[in-house]
């Protein structure tokens, strides 16, 4: 049962019951209903409790039936909140925990609210690129004032039920029970003193009127705008909330359902419902079932206090787990030591760390020398200079000190993860853990799952990368893994589009104008040049038939290697980070160009952008293909999370998708007539091509 019907003398309460939130699924919205006609049909009955069993009220829409026709499916949550209006005895809504979404505009279209202290409240459909559907924007100005109400709609966050109860005026409680265990007992209560109350209230009928009008609306469009950063919905929110002021309830219904439904059919509401999903998905692994036992993580060591290091250290520090860095010489200890200190001081002076807070972590902190210190941690994470011959040494040393059980973690960035575990005895308590620089801020972590980790060993770090706040991404053993194995191939092509006519400037304008937080160009800038020119050597050698632009050689044989040299595909300011298009590379492109017999080409905006991201979609068809990636949502993570892609693209493969595979392929082989470009390099990945000639899609 997806709530159930039970009847306390004269009150029936009808208790929803879908775990975990009590999601309002198409069978609980039936239940309900179904126990309202029987309520309403009980002569013994004169008034209804509704309320949730477990963790929640109700937490709104059942994520299953997201943007299926079982959604909408009769009784939709429209019709459950009209039968509720329409109730002949009064409904009371029992609220506490999470009363969000669709259970908040359940609670709103009931006679009578009474919340539990804590219970956190809110609408957060604009999250997911919507408005509310079922009312909110109609009824909750209405219940609880028309600006605090804008507030809670255009940010999607949660209040707590206490807090709105203090709002003067409010009419959205009409009790705060004495505590969360009172709550049933305080229900009954109220529901029997107004049994006999007719008529019932209701909030379509309470008015909705703001004193500034014309003036509120204006400044709170204002303020949307700036916020909104290119998604359409919060300024729906707006329209949506002034209607509630200005039309009749009736008609304000309406024009807050033509929003909603034009708003689900966008790209943008479509990326983020994707990202829900996608984000939700990573920690599923295929094989790995989710009450896989777990290892205890208590203390944490890191190898190596250099950038990686460090900013690892900080994620664990952060989460109050102790950690142990050992270097090889103290001099790297300080330094390294020291520039925690300095990241952790530089946010207590911005005012987002607190001193205390800040010592009470440094202190979880301690450093050494000796391996034979590190016994004790249950888990360490190695972090030394990108070179097997040290992973070797270094790994050998933790297969001789680290106690029975320990996970063993590797950050290398491109080295074979199955070749660093067979430096030791316990393959199978071997994982990369791959985080991303900065390491303290970036949210991506790709899980390396080498050929013999344990299920237990995946199981509990990608719960502890839950702990530390990272989305976390499981990814098999190859080259580059999942994010690093794609940008490859993005750079590669950006290399193509110099050799056919573009500017770097150009390129990354029409990369960046798509949306992506930064262009290839600066992006090779910012990390270092030199660390694609040590790929791409080693690529000479191992791929001698792979076609690459010599343009990218060029600017490191000029000791161009970005940021950090003050000069790399742009000129930088020293300490700052503004890119300043620079002359003579543009020269070396342009002369490279002619001695390949060249005759530059002006190419779109629109061929840049289609070029770069089919090539992130090409490889990352080929890495579902291997196997190295177990979904194409893992990928999109991978994207939104590291490397800046725009998130009301929902990723390249979503992209891929919305733009149908069918004319990705079509766009690819199109390039591949181009007799700069290289022909192979647009051969569709097997599996991308199946899918496009199917009419299928990634998802
Ligand atoms: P780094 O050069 O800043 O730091 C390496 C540190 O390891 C140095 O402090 C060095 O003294 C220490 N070290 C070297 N050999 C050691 C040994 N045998 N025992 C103890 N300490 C030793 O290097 P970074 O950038 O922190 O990189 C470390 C690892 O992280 C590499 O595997 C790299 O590929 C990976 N990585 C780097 C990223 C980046 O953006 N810098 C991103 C993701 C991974």
């Amino acid at each position: 049962m997806t709530a159930q019907y039970t009847v306390h003398g004269d009150v029936a309460v009808i208790t929803l019951n879908n775990p975990p939130v009590n999601g309002l699924g198409h069978a609980t919205r039936l239940a309900v209903t179904d126990g309202l006609v029987k309520a309403n049909a009980d002569a013994a009955v004169k008034a209804i409790v509704i309320t949730g069993a477990g963790k929640a009220f109700s937490g709104g829409a059942d994520i299953k039936e997201f943007g299926s026709p079982k959604a909408m499916q009769e009784p939709n949550l429209l019709s459950v909140i009209l039968t509720v209006e329409n109730s002949a005895k009064p409904v009371v809504a029992a609220i506490h925990s999470v009363c969000m979404g669709g259970g908040l505009e359940l609670a709103l279209g009931c006679h009578y609210r009474i919340a539990a202290p804590g219970c956190s409240v809110a609408l957060p459909e604009v999250k997911l690129g919507l408005i509310p559907g079922a009312g909110g924007t109609q009824r909750l100005p209405r219940a609880l004032g028309v600006e605090p109400a804008l507030n809670m709609i255009v940010s999607g966050e949660p209040v707590k039920s206490e807090m709105l109860a203090m709002l003067p005026g409010q009419k959205l409680f009409d009790k705060i029970a004495a505590s969360p265990e009172s709550l049933a007992e305080e229900a009954l209560a109220l529901a029997r003193s107004v049994a006999d109350v007719r008529p019932m209230p209701l909030v379509r009928n309470l008015p909705c009127k703001h004193p500034q009008g014309d003036a509120y609306f204006q400044f709170a469009r204002n303020m949307v705008k700036g916020m909104a950063k290119g998604f359409p919905a919060p300024a729906k929110c707006v329209d949506a909330v002034e209607a509630a002021t200005r039309k009749r309830f009736d008609e304000g219904m309406l024009i807050e359902r033509e929003i909603f439904i034009a708003l689900m059919w966008t790209s943008e509401s479509a990326a983020l419902r994707h990202i829900f999903m996608a984000d939700r998905a990573t920690s599923k692994i295929p094989d790995v079932p989710a009450d896989t036992p777990q290892r205890e993580i208590k203390s944490v060591a890191v190898i190596g206090a250099g950038t990686m290091g460090g900013g690892i250290s900080m994620n664990f520090l952060n989460a109050g787990i102790p950690v142990k860095i050992l270097e090889m010489k103290q001099e790297a200890l300080d330094r390294g030591i020291a520039t925690i200190r300095k990241n952790y001081e530089s946010q207590v002076k911005k005012g987002k760390l607190k001193q205390d807070k800040y010592e009470q972590r440094m202190s979880l902190l301690t450093t050494t020398l000796s391996y034979d210190d590190l016994t004790g941690a249950d888990l360490v994470i190695e972090a030394v200079f990108e070179e097997m011959g040290v992973k070797e040494a270094v790994f050998k040393e933790l297969d001789r000190v680290m106690k029975p059980g320990a996970i063993l973690a590797s950050n290398t960035s491109t080295l074979d993860v199955d070749k660093i575990a067979s430096f030791t005895n316990r393959p199978q308590d071997v994982v990369g853990l791959h985080f991303f620089s900065p390491a303290n801020v970036m949210k991506l972590l790709e899980v390396v799952r080498g050929a013999k980790t344990a299920k237990d060993v995946m199981a509990t770090v990608m719960a502890l990368g839950k702990k530390i706040k990272k989305t976390s991404v499981v990814s098999g053993v190859c080259d580059g893994f999942i994010g690093n194995r794609m940008i490859e191939q993005y750079g590669r092509q950006g290399g193509f589009l110099l050799d056919e006519g573009c500017t770097p400037e150009q390129v990354d304008k029409a990369i960046e104008k798509f949306g992506f937080a930064m262009g290839p160009f600066r992006m090779g800038d910012l990390a270092g040049n030199d660390i694609g020119w040590a790929i791409r050597k080693r690529r000479y050698t191992e791929k001698p038939d792979m076609k690459y632009s010599k343009t990218a050689d060029l600017l490191c044989e000029k000791g161009r290697f970005g940021q950090k040299t003050g000069a790399g595909w742009y000129d930088y300011v020293p300490g700052k980070r503004d890119a300043i298009p620079n002359a003579e590379v543009v020269k070396m492109i342009e002369d490279h160009r002619a001695a390949l017999g060249i005759t530059p080409r002006k190419i779109s905006d629109e061929e840049i952008v289609q070029r770069l991201v089919f090539s992130l979609v090409n490889e990352g068809a080929r890495i579902l293909e291997d196997g190295i990636a177990s979904k194409a949502s893992d990928i999109d993570m991978v994207y939104l999370m590291g490397y800046g892609f725009p998130i009301y693209r929902g990723g390249p493969m979503h992209y891929a998708d919305r733009v149908g595979l069918f004319n990705v392929v079509q766009a690819m082989n199109r390039f591949a007539q181009n007799p700069m470009d290289d022909a192979k390099f647009w051969q569709p990945a097997p599996l991308l091509a199946k899918l496009a000639a199917e009419g299928k899609s990634f998802t």
